[in-house]
């Protein structure tokens, strides 16, 4: 979106954005170096993935990820920056037992983090919970389509929305978060038509990642988008390769200190 003033992003802000036809910009960040690189290139909102259990944490799934460790990744994202609009995502067992436990953990992440906004994966069967914590003065980010916590459920990280019954459960899930006061939905991996039909459909932004061109924002995991990630998703080509440049540089770094060429012997002259 490159929105037009240099203000705090807000939900409002967002909001706006759709309206007048502009697109916002997310990405993940998961500490302070990576929001400050993010809002220098013109990111508007910063999301605490809990995708951080798999390219930072090494687990193979975001289920192992703890309020806790959202609360450590998301307080240092919050401390540099500026500008953007910065999401949490509440991890898996945190909100899903009930709206009260939702709203104690969702409190805890804003006191400690000092996040805007709280992220949760489901439609329909979440509405009750985002209607509750909506109604208490939280702004929730839903997530609808591919839902990463789920995936012993699905039984893998297939694309969603491909059948006429999937399809339709979609329809049921976008409008459900939105009646339940969520003020923006993630359409992760679904068919671009089905999002640009929900898109449509919607007040609230939507903001895609595997979904096609038109949603109202885009949403990329830091990892995939430069290059430093074990499988990179078909729908997020690299646009560097970090990963390459920064194993080169290390072995050139071993090769330097096993031929005793490092440190040069005038560097600390
Ligand atoms: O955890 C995450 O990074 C996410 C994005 C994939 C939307 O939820």
């Amino acid at each position: 979106m490159r929105m037009n003033t240099p203000k705090q992003v807000t939900a409002a802000t967002l909001a706006r954005a759709k309206r007048e036809g502009q697109k916002s910009v997310w990405l993940t960040a998961y500490d302070a170096a990576m929001a400050r690189l993010a809002e220098q290139a013109g990111v508007d909102v910063l999301l605490v993935g809990d995708s951080l259990g798999m390219v930072l944490l090494g687990f193979d799934s975001t289920i192992p990820v703890t309020l806790e460790h959202m609360i450590h990744h998301a307080a240092a994202v919050v401390r540099a920056r500026r500008r953007a609009w910065v999401v949490v995502d509440m991890p898996f067992g945190s909100y899903q037992q009930s709206p009260e436990q939702a709203f104690a953990n969702a409190a805890r992440l804003m006191q400690q983090t000092g996040c805007d906004a709280v992220k949760i994966e489901g439609g329909e069967t979440m509405a009750e919970t985002i209607c509750f914590l909506a109604a208490r003065g939280l702004a929730v980010v839903a997530h609808i389509g591919l839902t990463p916590q789920s995936v012993k459920q699905f039984g893998s990280y297939r694309r969603r929305g491909v059948n006429e019954a999937q399809r339709a459960q979609l329809l049921r899930d976008a409008q459900a978060v939105t009646e339940a006061g969520a003020v923006a939905v993630v359409l992760e991996n679904i068919p671009a038509e089905l999002a640009r039909e929900l898109t449509d459909m919607l007040d609230i932004p939507t903001v895609g990642i595997g979904a096609g061109i038109d949603t109202d924002g885009q949403v990329l995991v830091w990892h995939d988008l430069l290059g430093l990630s074990e499988r990179q998703p078909p729908f997020a080509p690299p646009y560097a390769q970090l990963g390459e440049t920064a194993s080169q540089a290390i072995a050139r770094w071993v090769s330097d200190v096993r031929a005793g060429r490092f440190p040069a012997e005038d560097s600390c002259a």
